[in-house]
């Protein structure tokens, strides 16, 4: 067996402390005839048992006992394998490996155990050795948004839009470190306590973020935004009544015909997931920029230049922001300049983009309402710094901003698109905008979903017609208008 140890055993000290999976064995010990402390007692607890129609193995929680064999075996292996060996190895033939050892040193042990409960044992030994342990059957699982671990205990993930609590837990808070410190060192990152804050991406693409004692005080607490590997379209959207058909048609002309659009939400309330959606009707010649500070966005179009920004290193230097980004953008002849996400002084190049020939850019921000996305959008740029008279900057959204669409998380898990909305204008020092769409919530069923419809505001002709008009969408533009005000009509 090539990841084994030529002359192994099982240590004889199985109650050591568990070693992390990344330190290499220090000593090899001959396998046969090692003096193996009796398991039998152990081995035989009540909750190991594998009931059949129980849920899933991530959600239920596992037996004290079941830990304790786990660490013990875990233990031996450690001392049995040679783990650079067993490194170069593809993961089908390490996981054979793994396989191959584990049953040895079950029956050296003689512990009682069921097949099912066998297999078990080795999936989680094989995920603690080759994998993120304990988060891969979570990770494996493309129904949940997010994984939120706060500490080796709690185990959190949100599906269908819903907290839920797993029975998924860490050995211990070291076992969690290790694996929050294999997770960013793939992008060349550390995570300890001199830089207890670090953002990561996984090889999926999914979005990771650790803070790590002492600042979170009950162990690392690690959030993974998980990557859907199907991205959602506004068929989708549409499918699962976010969105009315004819509200999915007017997103996908605004995106088309080169609207500048603001994409507004509640944090995970659906904002790059809209970005994403609405990109999807660029026309596939045009020359797009995305900067992102974590690379979410998955555009189809084949002229995309994906830009990601850089955290300081540890001496506080090298740091990239969001605004180099933006600034630099304009530099590589863009066509759509795409931010995923406003937070701060490149608002203001941001705007600066929009207004000065990059039509049909786009970027998302945090706020629960369009007006509040607008005061959100002065506030960046006046805390940024810029001396501008408030006017001047309430004109250069006005002159910048054509589109902005609200997205919310509502109380029940759903995910709604609840306006679609222009900004037409200015009247004195006021922004004027029209909704076009709007969700109004009417009140709760017995299940406690919310209850609601999506309502055109009954505007035929939008602000921007003239330029649907320019894409010869005008049309279908009318026709989308058209059939969202005659869907309102039962209602009157
Ligand atoms: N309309 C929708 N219906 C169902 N699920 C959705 C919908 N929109 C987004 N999601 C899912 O919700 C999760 C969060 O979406 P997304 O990443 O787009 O949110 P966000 O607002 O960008 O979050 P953040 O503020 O953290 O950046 C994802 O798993 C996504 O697939
Ligand atoms: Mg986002």
């Amino acid at each position: 067996m090539f990841g084994k140890k030529t002359e192994t055993t099982l240590s004889p000290g199985l109650s050591a402390p568990p070693k992390p999976a990344s330190v290499a064995p220090q000593h090899h010990v001959p396998v046969a005839g090692a003096a193996v402390p009796d398991l039998k007692v152990a081995a035989k607890p009540t909750g190991m048992a594998v009931e059949p129609a129980k849920p899933s193995a991530d959600q239920r929680q596992k037996s004290e006992s079941y830990y304790d064999i786990k660490s013990t075996i875990f233990n031996a292996l450690i001392d049995a394998i040679d783990l650079t060996q067993l490194g170069q190895l593809d993961r089908e033939a390490a996981r054979d490996e793994i396989r191959d050892i584990v049953n040895e040193i079950i029956s050296l042990k003689d512990v009682v155990m069921s097949i099912a409960e066998q297999e078990e044992l080795l999936e989680d030994i094989c995920n603690d050795v080759l994998g993120y342990g304990p988060l891969e059957p979570l990770l494996a699982r493309d129904d949940i948004a997010d994984i939120m671990v706060n500490g080796a205990g709690a185990v959190f993930i949100e599906v269908d839009g819903k907290m839920q609590k797993t029975g998924v837990r860490f050995r211990d808070n070291s076992q969690l470190l290790n694996i929050c410190q294999r997770i960013v060192s793939q992008v060349g990152r550390r995570v300890d306590e001199a830089s207890p804050i670090c953002d990561a991406r996984l090889p999926d693409g999914s979005r990771v973020n650790v803070i790590a004692p002492p600042l979170a005080i009950d162990g690392c607490a690690l959030t993974i935004r998980k990557f859907k590997k199907d991205r959602l379209r506004l068929a989708d959207l549409t499918k699962f009544k976010s969105i009315t058909p004819e509200g999915a048609i007017i997103l996908e002309i605004v995106g088309r015909v080169r609207c500048n659009v603001l994409i507004s939400g509640g944090t995970g309330s659906g904002k790059t997931t809209l970005l994403n959606c609405l990109t999807g009707a660029v026309d596939h010649d045009e020359r797009i920029i995305t900067c992102e500070d974590a690379a979410e966005l998955q555009l189809q179009q084949p002229h995309v230049v994906r830009l990601e920004t850089r955290p300081p290193n540890l001496e506080g230097e090298g740091a990239i922001t969001m605004r180099d980004l933006v600034k630099n953008c304009l530099r590589m002849r863009p066509e759509r300049i795409i931010v995923g996400e406003v937070r701060g002084p490149e608002a203001f190049d941001l705007l600066q983009a929009m207004n000065t020939g990059h039509d049909g850019s786009m970027g998302t921000l945090h706020a629960n309402s369009p007006r509040e996305a607008i005061s959100r959008l002065e506030s960046m740029i006046t805390m940024g710094g810029f001396s501008l008279p408030s006017k001047t900057i309430k004109e250069m959204i006005v002159g910048s901003i054509d589109v902005i669409v609200q997205a919310s998380r509502l109380r029940d898990g759903s995910r709604k698109i609840t306006h679609i909305t222009e900004v037409v204008g200015m009247e004195g020092d006021v922004i004027i905008t029209q909704d076009l769409f709007i969700y109004d919530i009417v009140g709760e069923d017995a299940n406690g979903k919310i209850i609601g419809e999506h309502r055109s505001t009954g505007i035929a002709r939008p602000h921007f017609w003239d330029r649907a008009r320019y894409y010869n969408e005008e049309r279908r533009l009318a026709d989308a208008l058209e059939k969202a005000e005659q869907r309102n009509k039962p209602m009157n």
